[in-house]
């Protein structure tokens, strides 16, 4: 075996790369965000219609240029809300991409419609058009495609897709709040658009979720999905609230504490997505040219909100023949040493998922009888299989790349350099030491 002069591994006792005192964890909540939320507290709790939902929402139209938002409890919620809008209905089918959260086929599923699952590219992680065409049927009613990782699928093609099958492009922005291609801004491109404000994200209140759209009966849709079948408007002093409910909805309102916190954030919205592509930069530029190691392409004229970044690793340069998981697994857990928060974001596409693979999309009840599940087929999106085995994560919930030093960056390139020094990287594949990195709970099937 080749032996080294870079510094002794930390899987093998020497010093991490990365002094953990450096990292930032995520999100940040500074003494203006907590004077906003006391105040909302005290004064605008009373009502989840208050003033700070009704700025929150105005507000985010102003940065996105969006003629409407409606504020929600959840991306989750923001899903199915902009589904709905966009006339989604109980037997349709949406094409959504192999690659995302649960959220994107739950929405589908809770507009009592079907998700039909498509590939990814194996450059952006976003919907492969190409794939998405094969699944066209005359139930097709929508293409809801994620801007996964921040990086706002290829909407060019999406809208030729939509206009050529005659379909609403809806999408999931969810990750990408901020995120530009070709000037425009992720939202710009659908009928409907949905973000998340939850914690890992580059905008976050912890909780919370925005429905946007320029289309009026769209919004009207989303606003009576969210406020329980309720034409709600802010009510005068004096004024009663009329309970009328004229459609079946749900309670997505967010409260106003909530509202306050993500107004708070987006004052420093701007702020921190330029350092998170700062840090991506710095990463892609430190570690560009390694073998073995791919950095995250980022297309010509797009602008990522950079929510994780994905490395793949090529198996093959270093002559590992084994499941090219177990060789990401081994990366992982030699990365984790140094200190470089090395991660996965989904271990499998979406459609090996339990809930998938059922003969009905109901939730579970008590006394459910537990039906058989389709065999996870993994010749069913083989380029999502490929880049979830072969691939890790930077950036993830709590070290967001959006409040890390140039130190911290620094020292991310110098452990990711010193495991894939090619002696250490034959040491780590071979080591008896390692130790998979325990998954909670552990999936029931073997997925490998
Ligand atoms: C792509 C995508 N869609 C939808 C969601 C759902 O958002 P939330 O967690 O706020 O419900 C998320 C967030 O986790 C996401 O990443």
């Amino acid at each position: 075996m080749a032996t080294s002069s870079a510094p002794i591994l930390a899987v093998d006792g020497g010093r991490p790369a990365v002094d953990r005192d450096e990292l930032r964890r995520w999100p940040e909540i500074t003494k203006a965000d907590v004077a906003a939320v006391v105040s909302a507290l005290e004064t605008d709790i009373g009502s989840a219609a208050g003033k700070n939902v009704t700025l929150l929402g105005e507000e985010f139209c102003a940065y996105t240029s969006r003629k409407y938002a409606v504020v929600v409890s959840s991306g989750t919620a923001a899903c199915h809300a902009a589904l709905i809008a966009a006339g989604v209905r109980s037997g349709d089918e949406v094409i959504v991409p192999a690659l995302s959260f649960q959220a994107t086929f739950l929405a589908v599923q809770q507009c009592d419609a079907r998700p039909i699952i498509a590939d990814i590219r194996p450059d952006t992680f976003t919907m492969d058009w190409g794939d998405a065409a094969r699944l066209v049927s005359e139930r097709t009613r929508a293409i809801f495609p994620v801007h996964a990782h921040g990086l706002v699928a290829d909407m060019d093609a999406a809208q030729k897709f939509a206009t050529r099958h005659g379909v609403v492009l809806v999408e999931d922005a969810c990750q990408a709040m901020g995120a530009t291609a070709h000037g425009r801004m992720a939202g710009d491109f659908g009928v409907t658009a949905a973000f998340s404000l939850a914690r890992a994200k580059p905008w976050t209140a912890v909780v919370g979720g925005i429905m946007s759209t320029d289309d009026t009966d769209s919004y009207q849709a989303a606003r009576y999905l969210a406020n329980l079948g309720e034409r709600r408007q802010p009510l005068a002093p004096g004024d009663l609230r009329a309970y009328w409910c004229e459609y079946p909805g749900f309670n997505y309102r967010l409260s106003a504490s909530d509202a306050a916190l993500a107004r708070s954030q987006l004052k420093r919205l701007d702020a921190y997505l330029a350092r998170a592509r700062e840090n991506l930069a710095a990463l892609c530029d430190g570690l560009d040219g390694i073998p073995g190691l791919v950095v995250p392409h980022i297309p010509s004229d797009h602008v990522p909100s950079v929510a994780y970044a994905r490395f793949m690793v090529d198996p093959a340069v270093f002559g590992w023949t084994g499941h090219p998981r177990e060789c990401s697994d081994r990366i992982i857990w030699a990365l984790r040493a140094e200190g470089v928060m090395a991660s996965r974001w989904q271990l499998n596409p979406l459609s090996a998922m339990p809930a998938l693979r059922r003969s009905t999309a109901e939730p579970y009840y008590p006394g459910m009888p537990q039906a058989p599940l389709r065999p996870v087929d993994r010749t069913l999106h083989p380029v999502t299989w490929h880049v979830l085995d072969s691939s890790f994560i930077l950036g993830e919930e709590p070290y967001m790349f959006h409040v890390q030093t140039d130190r911290a960056m620094t020292q991310f390139v110098e452990g990711i350099r010193k495991v894939f020094e090619p002696a250490h990287m034959a040491r780590i594949l071979a080591s008896d030491d390692y130790k998979p990195v325990r998954i909670v709970p552990p999936i029931p099937e073997d997925i490998m």
